[in-house]
């Protein structure tokens, strides 16, 4: 098994994202070298361990595991404490290490749990999804929601490793793995013209799991990520360039209630939004712009917006975590592979952007 191994410094400290086809199967002696040596415990939901229980309790037997319901609507409070009931129940300590296989919400709601549970034992981050692999594994950030926002609660606490098995990609719903994807084009939009030409080149290849297509384009991502945290832990200034695209993206999920897009479909919008502009304010040559249409075009449908209006969306921007002493910071690209941030994007130019998209007003 041929591994690929990224660095990323989080402080002190320095964790590997490590990816390799059919890792799960080493998952014991990849966890033993990264890990402290005591108690491990397994958190999952029960769609993953349906799927793929059978195949990381071969890899890591005498390992309890600790299921969670599926969705992100349990990413809450509760469910960590959940978490720390059974972990007290068992007796664990301060050498337990949590070892957490799903999506991002899994990944989110364990890492907060282990950030949290005896003032902060260590996990190891097993990403299930496109999305997960990407993105939420890597970077630290961990958390759950709360009744009046999303990721309302959490901390940072970097994983002992990140253990990535392409191979699990191949029972993810198309939808979802579309979703992961608009995250990797944005990528591709932010810091490599190299990734999102791939992208475009190898669609089919990636959408058939193929990995040969997938492992490069993964390993590519979280450098990029890698990077970008390592500059910039706390989101200070770097780190804002991964918004590409959040800025609307967000408003119509909180619009729609989050019911309607998978986030990465919203950010899909997010891009097209941004880069238009971007074109409308001279920034961005109109080809750029095509190209990255025609991309998201060629992905496949996305969920209807003609019902939303412009004016929710500016409105619910505005409520936003990104708004910085009451301006509206937006990233927009200036050539595919390099953004920049603005804050005197005009209430009218995003009107037009929107209703190009095809929102009212
Ligand atoms: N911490 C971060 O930096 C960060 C970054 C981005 C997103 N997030 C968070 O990540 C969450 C979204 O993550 P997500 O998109 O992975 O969603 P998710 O975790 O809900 O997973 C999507 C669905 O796929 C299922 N699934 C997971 N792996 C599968 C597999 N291999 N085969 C079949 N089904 C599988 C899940 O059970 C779920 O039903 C959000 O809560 C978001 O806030 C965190
Ligand atoms: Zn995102």
């Amino acid at each position: 098994m041929k591994l690929t191994r990224i660095d990323v410094a989080a402080g002190a400290r320095t964790y590997q994202v490590q990816i390799a086809h059919g890792l799960i199967e080493k998952l014991a002696s990849l966890i033993d070298d990264a890990a402290p040596s005591g108690r491990r415990f397994i958190v999952s939901n029960s769609t993953v361990w349906r799927l793929h229980g059978a195949a990381v309790k071969a890899a890591l037997p005498d390992t309890e595991a600790i299921l969670i319901p599926d969705g992100e609507r349990y990413k809450t409070i509760q469910t960590v404490g959940r978490i720390y009931e059974a972990l007290i129940r068992a007796g664990a300590d301060r050498q337990t290490t949590l070892v957490a296989v799903g999506g991002g919400v899994v990944g989110d709601i364990a890492g907060f749990a282990a950030a949290t549970f005896l003032r902060g034992i260590a996990v190891v981050q097993v990403p299930t999804t496109l999305l997960g692999q990407v993105d939420s594994a890597v970077g630290g950030k961990v958390g759950v929601n709360h009744a009046l926002g999303k990721n309302l609660i959490g901390s940072f606490h970097a994983p002992a490793t990140v253990l990535i098995d392409p191979a699990v990609l191949t029972t993810l719903p198309r939808r979802e793995f579309r979703a992961g994807l608009y995250e990797v084009v944005k990528y591709g939009m932010i810091s490599s013209h190299d990734l999102f030409a791939r992208v475009e080149r190898e669609l089919s290849e990636l959408f058939a799991r193929k990995p040969r297509a997938l492992e490069p384009v993964i390993a590519e991502c979280c450098r990029i990520k890698a990077a970008i945290v390592e500059a910039d832990e706390r989101e200070a200034g770097p780190r804002r360039a991964l918004n590409f695209g959040h800025t609307v993206g967000h408003a119509l999920e909180a619009i729609t209630k989050y019911r309607r897009f998978r986030h990465g479909e919203a950010v899909g919008y997010g891009m097209l939004a941004a880069s238009d502009l971007s074109e409308r304010r001279r920034e961005l040559a109109p080809d750029a712009r095509q190209a990255l249409a025609a991309l998201i075009t060629r992905m496949g449908p996305l969920p209807s917006v003609t019902d939303l209006s412009s004016k929710q969306i500016v409105e619910a921007m505005k409520r936003d975590k990104k708004v910085v002493a009451g301006k509206l910071h937006f990233v927009l690209p200036s050539a595919i592979g390099t953004v920049t941030t603005v804050d005197d994007v005009t209430t009218r130019q995003i009107d037009g952007a929107l209703r190009r998209l095809g929102l009212r007003r």
